[in-house]
């Protein structure tokens, strides 16, 4: 009876249908977040260009504006990417949820890290900000002054005056903080769904996506924090 026992918790630990449904939604995730990590690294660095200075953030916006059409059919691609990356990451979520009192009933011991366990939560909170900072920056449509500066194509001034105000840098900082925790577990997880983890090199994944997150904070945050600290002024004649 005992043994019968056993061979059933033995396969009833080895989700075979479930690890086949779930694994190309897995395969969705990573893709999409492999294009997504690149768009927020390019993005980081484009922005950067503010230490440059006014004109080399402005021709940088130009240069995008500049793609017209084209510029159209990017932003409808990376949002396919966003939504695909969303709807696959919650359904997963759904799907373990839903998966775990029998986990529980295995036994499963498996120890998650804080920022796998939070993915969920991190990932909400980035969307939530994304939708925020195209109504600020994009849209403009969360402060006159900005949307001036907007239309006349001075977006230095644009994010400098933006950030001018301590509580939405502050917000920002915050929301960086969710991207970098969220990122942090999310490039060891892409390479594990990629089949491309090894356990000779998991630790140096490790330290590699904890680098690239970092490097990812500390350089979207310089940016409110010089705007803040008077660090990036705006140009004479710009209130
Ligand atoms: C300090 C941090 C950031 C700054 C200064 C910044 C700056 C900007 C600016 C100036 C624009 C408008 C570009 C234009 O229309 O010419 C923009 C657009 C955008 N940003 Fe950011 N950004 C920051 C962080 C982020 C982060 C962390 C994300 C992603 C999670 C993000 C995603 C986007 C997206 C999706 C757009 C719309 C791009 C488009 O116009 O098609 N940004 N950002």
């Amino acid at each position: 009876m005992e043994s019968v026992g056993i061979a059933k918790k033995t396969w009833a630990f080895l989700p075979v249908g479930y690890f086949s449904r779930s694994i190309g939604k897995k395969l969705i995730v990573a893709v999409t977040g492999i294009v997504l990590l690149g768009f927020v690294t390019g993005h980081m660095v484009g922005n950067l260009q503010v230490f440059i200075g006014q004109e080399a953030l402005n021709r940088y916006a130009a240069f995008l504006q500049g793609l017209g059409e084209l510029l159209w059919v990017i932003r409808g691609f990376m949002a396919l990417m966003l939504v695909l990356h969303v709807w696959f990451a919650v359904k997963l979520k759904l799907e373990n949820w839903a998966a775990r009192p029998q986990r529980y009933q295995c036994n499963d011991t498996v120890q998650a890290t804080l920022s796998s366990r939070t993915m969920i939560w991190t990932g909400i909170l980035v969307a939530a900000f994304a939708t925020y900072h195209l109504l600020h920056f994009t849209f403009v449509s969360t402060d006159p002054r900005l949307a001036e500066l907007r239309h006349s194509h001075d977006v230095y001034s644009m994010v400098i005056l933006g950030f001018q105000q301590p509580l939405i840098s502050i917000f920002y900082m915050i929301m960086m903080f969710a991207l970098a925790f969220h990122l942090s577990h999310s490039v060891q997880s892409m390479f594990q769904t990629l089949g491309l983890n090894n356990q000779h090199y998991d630790g140096g994944l490790r330290l590699v996506a904890l680098a690239w997150a970092t490097i990812l904070f500390i350089g979207y945050v310089s940016i409110p924090v010089a705007a803040l600290s008077g660090i990036l002024k705006l140009p004479a004649g710009v209130r």
